[in-house]
């Protein structure tokens, strides 16, 4: 669309579209792949292939999503998923998965696969119901960092959480989505980053909105 076609009422919706296609594409995986690359490094003993591994794999998390059927409305329509529309999304680990298994590196892709597993709420993991251990260290970490990120910057069905909130939310999934042995340590690792973690969201639209780019549209009902 030209820029002289536009109404001054099209041109927020227009940068509110480009900033969230921003996020999708380039502002949360970094976001998350440094987050869960520290932690890990740090708290873990992950070896340095493991963390690249990690990394890597923290990078194209959600890079399946472009496969899903619908993506684009789903992703910027600003609504809760329809039962359908989250039956196609729940999908998008395993073409992550398929990538990536297609490239030769099968230890990153089953970190893709396994990054929407729940510890011990099979209900809700996918695609495969794993449950605890079986479900591999690298993804409890991504699964965290993941959550911590669409918690604090980017939510597109849900409000916006500080950062003590979504502590007190990594908390109470404690033993249920997360790892138990993982979530203190993760929690003090998020209160010993603060700072990095507010400078990695300058780049989010949580500050684009906060520069008063305006809060997206309510849903309909
Ligand atoms: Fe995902
Ligand atoms: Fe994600």
């Amino acid at each position: 669309m030209e820029e002289s076609t536009l109404t001054s009422g099209e041109i927020p919706r227009q940068l509110s579209f480009a900033e969230k296609a921003r996020a999708l594409l380039y502002s949360h995986p970094p976001r998350v792949a440094i987050l869960a690359t520290i932690f890990a490094a740090e708290q873990t003993d992950l070896k340095k292939r493991e963390l690249i591994r990690l990394f890597v794999a923290s990078l194209f998390h959600d890079a399946g999503k472009i496969c899903v059927d619908g993506i684009l409305k789903m992703t910027f329509n600003d609504c809760k998923l329809s039962p359908e529309d989250k039956i196609k999304m729940d999908t998008h680990p395993i073409y992550g998965h398929k990538f990536f298994t297609w490239l030769g590196l099968p230890k990153i892709a089953e970190i893709i696969l396994e990054h929407h597993e729940r510890w011990n709420d099979r209900d809700h993991g996918y695609p495969r119901k794993l449950k605890g251990e079986a479900i591999s260290l690298s993804a409890r970490i991504l699964a965290m960092a993941d959550a911590l990120d669409v918690m604090i910057a980017w939510r597109p069905y849900n409000h916006l959480k500080n950062i003590d909130e979504a502590i007190a939310e990594i908390h109470d999934e404690s033993g249920k989505q997360f790892d138990p042995g993982l979530v203190e340590p993760f929690c003090e690792f998020v209160e010993k980053h603060r700072l990095l973690i507010r400078f990695l969201l300058l780049n989010s639209p949580r500050a684009k909105s906060e520069r008063n780019l305006g809060e997206p549209e309510p849903c309909p009902n």
